[in-house]
């Protein structure tokens, strides 16, 4: 949620520019409005608007010359998204700006309290509080600018992490975080603040992550690090390591596009180096840890929101099927309020692409508190939920800017068949059962890279579905999942009402929609189910309803019945959603573009969802 970013330097033309191209490149954090403020000349000025970051920019002077400046690209939570509740926010001075990316959950009480001290309002945010709650510090206790800040901290209850600036202090920027994802990026004269990485890449591979309960004071040539209790923190500097190709569009004209096409490349990443094949193991270095807790669990819990959560549903039949030992997925919304009855030979599993979603975090949180093992598949190196869990694998997909997740989907289930290898050979698993699974996993990016060349037939589907307003998707067993996935996708980017259901639930319910104005997307490859999902698409064509099969190459029967048919290659049934969800995310992608969406940035929704 939110993009802040903060810039500090010695030289005073680069702050502007440097600001808005940090806000450019975290805009799929949040899209509801944009806003920047920089210290000129011994006061503050501040540009912001509701909308896209070009609002903004068209406003704002690219002449100030400023040494400090902060930016913020907000997705609405405490009030309407209009100009005088976009960030930055400020005192009743106007000497103190900030932008923030969090919620205050106390803000009410604090409100109440600086309303009775005669602090005027400007907005309806639960961040303004904390501008007046600094400028009230500051004057009342007579403190200075970074004690204020400190007090201000100590007095907020809620997730944040903050950028502040101050027209008395045109060298400074306080930076400060709690359950909100923060970096200070740095050079010897510059220092830059951020909220992911993907936006400080042009400048510098340079990091260091705050933690919760971190505040920083940084100029152009220094930064220190101190907890809200004062103690110093020595904290060493860590090196980014994606490309800047890795987060341009490159010649595609959306980041999802890209994204796709990057799927056989995703797999590649998350199993290369991992797999044994004589052996038919996996090698997880981020498990060596833990391997001899793992030997001993009972139980495992996957834990996640959205894709993520679909990807281990994916993960949960390929663990019970092969590992032996008993799976439950939930999501971490529900999961970190449910009574689980766990005892201590449970483990609990955390998938998240961005490894900062407040659910999935606060669940990991709740789980390891009650002193349980806790793991993580995670792509964002060194993000929180990476540092939370004990033990975890990096899948390794590289930043994922389009806000609706793909690449991410296929790495996950690919660190998932992995996982499913190192625990299952660790119990029962025969070597051969082993070799067949790491053998076929080394063969899906080239399936996946067969199956993007057949991307204009996907496009030709499009353009005769792109018009309908509502759809079904079915799949069962390892493909139920990633018939939620396709439905999911389809919503978010399209705004189509989609809903995924397994495949044999249909007659319990969901076939009561189907007429000639209600297609279904139905996965059938050639395995276990496939004669079961036949029937089902027997059933939606008795009743004048359209169907998209997606069928295993080769499958010449399903064209007779099939209004439309996707082919993928065949594998072994556990590895399909590798394959069967890329004609998912294409047709999504395509019907999105199609109604005239903005595919990398749909209406509502934001990258990482980091309040809860
Ligand atoms: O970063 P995470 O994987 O933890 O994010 C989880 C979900 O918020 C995310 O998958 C979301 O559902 C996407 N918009 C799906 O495309």
């Amino acid at each position: 949620m939110c993009g802040i970013f903060g810039y500090v330097s010695k030289n005073k033309t680069r702050a502007i520019p440097v600001i808005l191209d940090g806000l450019k490149r975290l805009e799929y954090r949040g899209y509801d409005s944009s806003g920047i403020a920089a210290v000129v000349s011994g006061r503050i000025l501040c540009k912001k608007k509701s909308g896209r970051i070009h609002e903004v920019e068209k406003i704002l002077n690219n002449t100030w010359d400023s040494q400090a400046a902060i930016g913020h690209t907000r997705w609405a939570t405490h009030g309407a998204p209009t100009d005088r509740n976009a960030h930055p926010h400020f005192d009743c001075s106007k000497k103190i700006y900030l932008v923030h990316n969090g919620i205050i959950e106390n803000f009410r009480e604090l409100k109440d309290r600086l309303l009775k001290r005669g602090h005027k309002f400007q907005s309806d945010t639960d961040t303004e509080v904390v501008a007046h709650l600094v400028e009230d510090f500051a004057k009342n206790e007579g403190v200075s600018f970074e004690e204020a800040v400190r007090l201000a901290l100590k007095s907020i209850v809620g997730t944040y992490a903050f950028v502040f600036i101050h027209a008395d202090h045109p060298g400074k920027i306080i930076v400060a975080r709690n359950s909100s994802p923060l970096l200070v990026g740095f050079t010897d004269n510059e220092k830059y603040v951020a909220s992911d990485a993907s936006a400080v890449l042009p400048y510098t591979r340079k990091v260091v992550y705050l933690q919760d309960g971190e505040f920083a004071i940084l100029t152009h040539n220094d930064f220190r690090i101190a907890t809200l209790d004062r103690k110093a923190v020595l904290r060493n500097e860590e090196r980014i390591e994606w490309s800047e190709d890795m987060v341009r569009k490159n010649n595609f004209p959306h980041f999802m596009l890209k994204e796709i096409f990057e799927e056989p490349e995703a797999v590649s990443n998350a199993i290369r180096g991992r797999l044994v094949l004589k052996d038919g193991l996996a090698k997880l270095g981020g498990l060596e840890l833990v391997q001899n807790d793992l030997r001993k669990i009972n139980r495992l819990i996957l834990t996640a929101c959205g894709t993520a959560y679909l990807a281990a549903l994916v993960g949960e039949y390929m663990l019970e099927e092969y590992s032996g030992i008993p799976v439950e997925t939930e999501y971490a919304s529900e999961l970190r309020y449910k009574k689980h009855n766990l005892d201590l030979k449970t483990a609990l599993l955390a998938v998240s692409q961005s490894g900062e979603t407040a659910d999935t975090l606060g669940a990991l949180k709740e789980i390891k508190r009650k002193g349980l093992l806790t793991l993580g598949v995670v792509n964002s190196i060194g993000s929180s939920i990476a540092r939370e869990t004990k033990a975890g694998v990096y899948n390794h997909a590289g930043p994922e800017i389009g806000v609706a997740s793909t690449k991410a989907f296929v790495s996950q289930v690919a660190v998932m068949a992995l996982l499913t290898l190192f625990l299952g050979r660790q119990r029962d698993m025969s070597l051969n059962t082993g070799r067949k699974i790491s053998d076929e996993l080394t063969k899906i990016p080239d399936k996946i890279k067969s199956i993007l060349a057949g991307a204009k037939q996907i496009k030709k589907i499009a353009d005769k579905y792109y018009k309908y307003e509502n759809f079904l998707y079915l799949g069962r067993k390892y493909n139920y999942p990633v018939a939620l996935e396709g439905a999911l996708k389809l919503k978010e980017i399209s705004y189509i009402h989609a809903e995924g259901y397994g495949a044999g639930e249909m007659k319990h319910g969901p076939i009561a929609m189907i007429d000639k104005d209600f297609p279904s997307v139905v996965i059938a490859p050639s395995d276990g189910m496939y004669g079961k999902v036949v029937n089902n698409i027997q059933e939606i064509k008795a009743r004048g309803g359209k169907v998209i099969v997606v069928a295993t190459k080769g499958n010449k029967e399903i064209a007779k019945i099939a209004d439309d048919v996707i082919y993928i290659p065949e594998t072994i049934e556990m590895l399909t959603p590798m394959l069967s969800v890329v004609p998912l995310h294409l047709f999504a992608y395509y019907v999105g573009v199609l109604r005239g969406n903005d595919v990398d940035k749909p209406r509502n929704l934001a990258k990482s969802v980091t309040v809860e």
